[in-house]
């Protein structure tokens, strides 16, 4: 179920889409205060950035592990077991049944909070066929959303396109983080279906996921601040 009351500034969770550890942490050190949810995705996680978990836990910061796992159930238990002890605040699996069947077990009753990809969105219903599957991209995202809910993952992680249909359809139950969130006059780069902040909060998003918006910004700390501001006027 998502968190009752989330603090609006918690809402905003910076990519940390840098390519060591010494940038991240600079990075780290430019945002101060205006950031309070970071992202560690492949890219850092496997430039030795996993320590940073529990670095920026220590230091009241929450940290989203997105980590996409995906393997026979044990493995995926064991794993998120592991994970659980780093004091990730969110953790993503891939959103098959047994997967999430098996991070759901491996958090337990630690606070780490299980989302769900869906389907990855650089795939189109023509890659969907060709990787065997019969259902559509948005007949399987709509399958993918209510297994997760019945097997009791705390979120998924979704398309701006998919936010408001998810809203609907789990949004009571489930935390939604919204990644393809460009500020009003801000570089697309290669998102195509890009929401500003205020859109996605309003369309039903809980979270929003920003990387170069930020970490690429001339002044990341002015354009963090930017964000949240934006947030609050659109929960208002
Ligand atoms: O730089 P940008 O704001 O586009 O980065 C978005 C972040 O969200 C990246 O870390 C990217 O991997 C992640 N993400 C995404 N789209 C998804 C899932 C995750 O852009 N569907």
């Amino acid at each position: 179920m998502p968190i009752a009351k989330i603090e609006t500034r918690d809402r905003l969770i910076v990519g940390l889409d840098l390519p060591s550890v010494e940038a991240a942490e600079a990075m780290i050190a430019r945002l101060g205060d205006s950031v309070t949810f970071y992202k560690i995705g492949y890219q850092l996680a496997y430039a030795g950035g996993l320590p940073l978990i529990r670095k920026l836990a220590n230091a009241g910061k929450k940290v989203f592990a997105d980590l996409k796992l995906h393997d026979i159930g044990n493995t995926v238990t064991k794993g998120v077991e592991s994970i659980a002890k780093s004091g990730a605040t969110f953790l993503t699996v891939h959103a098959y049944p047994q997967t999430m069947t098996a991070a759901v077990e491996g958090r337990g009753t630690s606070a780490l909070r299980i989302l769900g990809v869906t389907v990855l969105t650089s795939y189109n219903n023509a890659d969907l066929q060709e990787a065997g599957y019969r259902l559509d991209v948005s007949a399987l995202v709509e399958t993918r959303a209510r297994q997760a809910q019945a097997i009791g993952v705390d979120g998924l992680v979704c398309s701006g396109e998919e936010v408001t249909h998810l809203s609907k359809l789990v949004g009571s139950r489930l935390d939604l983080v919204v990644p393809g969130i460009r500020p009003a006059g801000s570089d697309a780069g290669d998102q195509k279906r890009v929401m500003t902040p205020g859109q996605a909060i309003k369309a039903g998003a809980d979270y929003l996921v920003v990387a170069r918006p930020v970490v690429a910004a001339t002044d990341p700390k002015a354009a963090a601040e930017a964000i949240v501001t934006e947030i609050a006027s659109a929960l208002d």
